[in-house]
């Protein structure tokens, strides 16, 4: 099988392949060869997945706007986990992208109980000094959520769009739930799409990078963006529909005289409804019916896009979890500490040195080769190179984890004086 040599075995998808089918998120190969510089994530499938990505690339392939965001929830120490999320916000904003970066403080104080003040500071301690370490530029908004009113304004008004019981299918909510935890999930909503507000630069292809835990968001928001259009675009067979879902007599007559005036010829015009029989496709008729939209005072909002990483395993094997310190390493913990974590990683060696000799090692088992992959090494020949050695017996687990011992001590030394000089440049942030 052509996985057997593939020293990226360790992020197979296998696992992650059943989403695509269930969940309709779109395999990420499909998008790789339109990007010009891929990430490393992007190349070497740690990214896998997504949802309408394509819109971004070509935005950032023909320089148009767009714009990144993701959040974070203030509720425990950032590990490498979370550092996987900052790299790619960092990634799209050197693209061109508008970054946007939400410290979820109403989510942890609403589900998690913790106090606004610890959200203040867990906020910046753990997480805003990191993402500006690791290379946010100052160009980025850094907001927390009780802070924006923009924000808080547009969750009311999405709540206004969103049913009690499709919150309780997706999110588990039940009459025993808080109320402010409901409200978070709306709020949560609202930093994904406030990028398109017209403060913001208006309607434009946004990209979410999370793990694929968080997809039941995205599909929210996506929903509840739609909900929100006034207009509703679909192609026919030989014709494409411009409805007005909330449009009114007025919009509808308006875009009848705006699709003519932009050279569509063929364009008839029903009580609710516009078809257009020359238009090449439902894309064009789309932007048209957006601009309008923005004009009427609507959100035009286009549904956003996501990107789906595979998480690492933890470093005793099974999941990485932030309540277990021996299964994660995190940003701010001390580099001898997280050197002395790798050495007792769980790896893909065998029994005995003899057997490891004659059988070879299992890379894809591994979480000191996975550390690798994900976090410690830039090149693409020595990974190969580390997995051949690996797989034919010539190397040792000893030697390998001293190794990558030695590089995270390394980073986490530079990433922690990094941060000691984001503290002296917050106010750059507007933080
Ligand atoms: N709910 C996310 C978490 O648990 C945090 C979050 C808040 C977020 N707002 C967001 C993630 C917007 C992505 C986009 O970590
Ligand atoms: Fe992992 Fe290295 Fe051991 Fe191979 S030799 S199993 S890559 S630690």
């Amino acid at each position: 099988m052509a996985t057997k040599l593939d020293p990226w075995g360790a992020v197979s998808i296998d696992d992650y392949s059943k989403l695509f089918e269930e969940f309709g998120i779109s395999s990420f190969e499909e998008v790789l060869p339109q990007i010009d510089d891929p990430h490393l994530y992007m190349k070497r499938h740690i990214i896998f997945g997504h949802r309408d990505y394509q819109r971004v690339v070509e935005a950032m392939n023909e320089k148009r706007p767009f714009a990144v965001m993701s959040g974070f929830m203030p509720s425990g120490r950032v590990h490498l986990g979370g550092k996987m999320v900052m790299e790619e916000i960092i990634w799209h904003q050197k693209q061109g992208g508008d970054a946007f970066v939400a410290i979820a403080d109403m989510e942890a104080h609403s589900v998690r109980g913790i106090s606004w003040e610890r959200c203040r500071e867990m906020g910046i301690e753990e997480y805003v000094l990191s993402i500006i370490a690791l290379g946010l530029e100052p160009s980025a908004t850094i907001y927390f959520q009780s802070k924006r009113g923009a924000v808080r304004d547009l969750a009311f008004e999405l709540a206004s769009a969103a049913r009690f019981s499709e919150l309780a299918a997706i999110y588990g909510f039940s009459g025993e739930t808080n109320v402010a935890h409901m409200v978070s999930v709306m709020v949560q909503s609202a930093d994904i799409l406030h990028p398109q507000l017209a403060e913001n630069g208006g309607p434009k292809p946004v990209v979410i990078p999370v793990g694929s835990d968080q997809d039941a968001h995205i599909r929210l928001t996506r929903d509840l963006a739609g909900r929100m259009r006034k207009f509703l675009v679909e192609e026919r067979e030989g014709y494409v529909s411009l409805r007005g879902k909330a449009a009114g007599p007025e919009l509808i007559a308006a875009a009848e005289a705006r699709l003519k005036e932009m050279g569509y010829r063929k364009v008839k015009k029903y009580e609710e409804h516009v078809d257009v029989f020359d238009a090449k496709d439902a894309g064009e008729v789309e932007e048209i019916a957006r601009e309008l939209e923005v004009e009427a005072g609507g959100y035009g909002f286009v549904p956003p896009a996501s990107l789906y990483h595979r998480f690492m395993t933890g470093l005793t094997g099974g999941k990485m979890s932030s309540s277990r310190p021996e299964s994660h390493i995190a940003l701010t913990e001390d580099p001898e500490e997280a050197a002395k974590k790798v050495m007792r990683a769980v790896t893909g060696g065998r029994q005995s040195l003899a057997e490891q000799k004659k059988l070879g090692g299992e890379p894809e088992k591994c979480t000191v080769y996975e550390l690798l992959i994900f976090h410690l090494s830039e090149d693409d020949g020595e990974l190969g190179e580390v997995y051949d050695e690996c797989k034919s017996g010539a190397r040792t687990c000893g030697t390998c984890k001293k190794e990558a011992a030695e590089r995270i001590r390394d980073f986490l030394v530079e990433h922690q004086r990094e941060r000691e000089a984001a503290r002296e440049r917050l106010s750059e942030y507007g933080l």
